[in-house]
């Protein structure tokens, strides 16, 4: 595996990590060859990202925090967890016992919550952590010995979703990283993107179309989208609320991620979708470099995860924007209530700006809560909820 011209600004990766690469494009060329020579662009992301010891999640490389390739929140500034800590703490209160976080990266919003959660008088009977990279895991475990050793009591790790659940259902930035389908309408066609092998061209992979069929042609079809408008149809994260959904009893699901509702993320000027690869801190489109060694993304189309969540009968609780669920959460008392050491007060107040300006995380964050037997309103929506615009 060779870095491609137009990405020759990227860091070169070490040689055993270009060798894993070069493995997992083999192992995608074998499987591509052995189907029809054409693979579904969701098919190729999941084993770009999660083949089993060579995927981008499921390898051994270092992918979060300023030594990885992006930084989210809970990494950014323990800021974040301590009001999202506030949210749950009103949710445990109303009688739920746990906390599941899915996708726990470093485990550093684990650690927040359970020292935030103490200091609340909230801590959950137990904090429990399903991932999928072994990698993170470790990390996870590490991150939450040295933070919140004498918490440490209550976390277990899962192999698996729990067949029944009470209590919340947390996840940051985790619905962005589901494999999704592409489509392009091309003569009045709807066409599934697919993968083909391109041997020649520098990065072994290229994208073909043929027609799109059953769920994903409907959901296309549905969408009404322009001629020659290229987009992804995510059908891995309504699938993945549908399961959520079965495993919870009572509770609340409390997703957050950056993406949009149907409409803007379907607008007729976002011609190209929203796919983006992070390496090393640089953002590009190029799905098939570097393959297993870095992020695939897509944004989340809010509008299919509450419509999953209502064919699956959880109840709407809010959905906001990252800004206004920290805001309604009681950021600003956080940082009114700081100490004013100088440099520590200025690098919190940075970090709250990232968090809530319209033009960093603020706006393209959203936060969407789904729930089974809760009554009562939330605190993180009780100003500005947007559920009506999805
Ligand atoms: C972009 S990282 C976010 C990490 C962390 N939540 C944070 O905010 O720093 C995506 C995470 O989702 C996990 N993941 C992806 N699919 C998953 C699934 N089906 N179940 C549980 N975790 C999953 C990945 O392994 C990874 O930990």
């Amino acid at each position: 595996v060779t870095t491609p011209p137009h990405l020759q600004h990227l860091p070169l990766p070490p040689v055993e990590a270009r060798e894993a690469s070069t493995a997992l494009a083999r192992l995608i060329a074998a499987e591509i060859e052995s189907g029809d020579g054409w693979m579904s662009f969701a098919r190729y992301m999941e084993l770009a990202l999660y083949a089993p010891g060579l995927g981008y999640y499921s390898g051994g490389s270092r992918k979060l925090g300023s030594s990885g390739d992006f930084v989210t929140a809970p990494e950014l500034t323990p800021l974040f967890g301590r009001v999202v800590a506030r949210q749950i703490a009103e949710i445990l209160a109303l009688g739920l016992p746990s906390i599941l976080e899915l996708g726990g990266g470093t485990g550093a919003l684990a650690a927040q919550l359970l020292a935030e959660l103490a200091a609340l008088g909230r801590l959950p009977e137990r904090y429990c952590m399903l991932e999928v990279s072994a990698e993170l895991r470790e990390r996870q475990q590490a991150t939450l010995a040295r933070e919140v050793p004498e918490h440490l009591g209550r976390v277990h790790w899962l192999d698996t979703l729990p067949a029944q659940w009470q209590g919340v259902i947390l996840a940051n930035e985790v619905l962005d990283a589901m494999p999704v389908h592409r489509v392009r309408l091309e003569g009045g066609e709807v066409l599934e993107v697919g993968v083909v092998n391109e041997p020649q061209s520098s990065c072994h992979f290229g994208l073909a179309g043929r027609p799109a069929r059953g769920e994903l042609l409907r959901r296309a079809q549905a969408l009404e989208l322009p001629p020659g408008y290229d987009t992804e149809i995510p059908l891995a994260g309504p699938a993945f609320i549908n399961t959520l959904a079965g495993a919870l009893a009572r509770g609340v699901m409390l997703l957050i991620d950056y993406g949009f509702p149907q409409h803007e993320f379907y607008h007729p000027q976002r011609r190209q979708g929203t796919l983006m690869c992070h390496y090393r801190h640089h953002a590009h489109a190029d799905p098939f470099a570097l393959v297993g060694l870095q992020d695939i993304t897509a944004h989340v189309d809010f509008s299919a995860i509450a419509r999953a969540g209502a064919e699956s009968g959880l109840d709407m609780l809010g959905y906001a924007s990252q800004a206004q669920f920290l805001i309604n959460c009681g950021i600003t008392d956080l940082i009114a209530a700081a100490p004013r050491e100088p440099r520590a007060y200025t690098e919190l107040v940075a970090h709250a700006q990232k968090l809530l300006s319209p033009a960093e995380m603020g706006e393209l964050f959203k936060v969407i809560a789904l729930g089974k037997g809760i009554a009562e309103p939330l605190l993180g929506f009780a100003q500005g909820d947007k559920s009506h615009t999805l």
